[in-house]
């Protein structure tokens, strides 16, 4: 098997900006967009989805579904956001595909897919890049096969590529996560929406619940326990098996974690103002920006309503957000923090070099399961950089402040450590040289073009 590289992958060379002007353009969510496919070609009919992520992960999974029988369009797109027409025949029109399916270099695609080939009576092989292939997949192989589906993974059931042969009637579970995970939370909901009887997730710390609400706005009852989004602590999600999906059309708000890297460069940088529009600001996906906004950052927040209006739980808050120069200080991020944030650690890390005094990250094992083993990278990166920076196992301390400089930088084909230090260019001295930075349109296409627009 030829794993697929990202071979050819474009360095880029970033150096010091005098100024950070502006309104960068978004991608629209990368978790909204992905399920927003996958519930498309759930329901039976037409959905529309509107705004779209472009990124390449998003874009494997409207392969995944394309080749299991669902008509995906690409009615309209700009090279960052896409409109997508999509025609399935539902759930059970969905039928075995030729080959392998290719989730290139992405998690959610892999993992969510699994919970609906779950209840398909096929056989799918998923696989993707040499990073996907080393992701770990027990965590849904085991709930997935209590519910009786069969899946098979390389390396004892440990790695992909994945088989899973379905089951057309899976049994309802009780279920809960070892570690914080918003995949394999929505992969299990995904497989009871067919299962007989009742399917409840239970998780420490609530993770995004995009799925949730995306069911209930298509007619799926899915209850919550403790019913409020406020606060942590653990919490349960519950469906009952059987209901049907109807078609619908999703509005994609901008991601907030792609705003993340934005809300980082225009605080630590000196001379900044930038207007990020309409991002969602769920409570599970706004943790980067409360702690920023604990670090020091000045951040204005207008809400600008919801998608889709006047929906209680079924739809996305959305906000204008301003950031300015700051004077940022160091906090302390425990584990319930860093799975609030989990994809916003890299560039928090960033923020904590320009903080005074210590900011210190505890618990953030999971950062070495991503699409490379984002400790290392952060820390050898921001290293390179001359920052101070320490870890003790799965702790992270970073001493601040400091003038960063220019270094050549190693970003193992991951896309939030590329951007993490094309923002770090912008304020270290020198050039910073970004190797493979092209691996940014994962999650953002037009990162870089975005860079260069602002700092004009
Ligand atoms: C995601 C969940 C998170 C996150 C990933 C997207 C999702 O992964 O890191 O970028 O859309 O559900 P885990 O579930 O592995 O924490």
């Amino acid at each position: 098997m030829t794993a697929l590289s990202l071979a050819g992958e474009p360095s880029r060379s970033v150096s010091r900006a005098v100024h950070l002007r502006g309104e960068p353009r978004l991608p629209g969510d990368k978790s909204i967009s992905h399920r927003a496919l996958i519930l498309a070609a759930l329901a039976d009919g037409e959905s529309l989805i509107s705004g779209a992520g472009d990124g390449r992960d998003v874009q494997a999974t409207a392969g995944v579904l394309a080749a299991l029988g669902v008509t995906v369009e690409r009615a309209r797109g700009d090279g960052l956001n896409v409109d997508y027409r999509v025609a399935s025949p539902g759930v059970d029109g969905l039928h075995e595909p030729d080959g392998v399916l290719d989730c290139r270099n992405s998690g959610t695609s892999l993992r969510l897919c699994s919970g609906v080939l779950a209840s398909l009576a096929f056989l799918t092989v998923l696989d993707g890049d040499v990073s996907l292939r080393s992701r770990p997949v027990a965590r849904i192989i085991e709930p997935l096969r209590s519910m009786g589906a069969a899946l098979y993974a390389r390396r004892s059931d440990t790695l992909p590529p994945l088989v899973v042969i379905g089951h057309h009637r899976l049994r309802a579970i009780d279920f809960t996560t070892r570690v914080p995970s918003a995949q394999v939370k929505s992969a299990i909901l995904l497989a009871g929406l067919r299962a007989e009887g009742r399917t409840t997730v239970r998780e420490a710390v609530a993770t995004r619940d995009h799925t949730e609400r995306m069911l209930r706005s298509r007619g799926i009852e899915v209850r919550r326990e403790p019913a409020t989004t406020s606060g942590g602590g653990p919490v349960a999600w519950t469906l009952d098996g059987g209901a049907r999906l109807r078609p619908l059309d999703q509005k994609v708000p901008a991601d907030p974690s792609a705003a993340a890297f934005w809300l980082v460069a225009g605080a630590i940088h000196p001379d900044a103002e930038l207007t990020l529009r309409a991002v969602g600001v769920n409570p599970t996906r706004r943790a980067a920006i409360d702690l920023l906004t604990r670090m020091g950052a000045r951040i204005e927040e207008t809400p600008v309503g919801e998608t889709p209006e006047d929906a209680d739980d079924t739809g996305e808050p959305l906000a204008d957000l301003t950031v300015r120069s700051s004077e940022l200080h160091g906090i302390d991020l425990g584990p319930d923090d860093v799975a609030a944030a989990i994809d916003e650690i890299p560039i928090l890390c960033l923020a904590a070099t320009q903080a005074s005094g210590k900011t210190a990250i505890r618990g953030a094992g999971e950062l070495r399961n991503k699409e490379s083993d984002r400790i290392t990278g952060i820390v050898n990166g921001l290293r390179a950089l001359g920052a101070r920076i320490a870890v003790n196992g799965d702790d992270i301390d970073i001493q601040g402040p400091d003038q960063l400089v220019g270094s050549s930088i190693q970003t193992f084909d991951d896309h939030r450590l590329a951007m993490t230090f094309a923002v770090a260019g912008l304020i270290a001295s020198g050039s910073t040289s970004i190797d493979r930075a092209g691996s940014a349109a994962v999650s953002y296409p037009c990162f870089f073009s975005e860079l260069e627009r602002l700092r004009a």
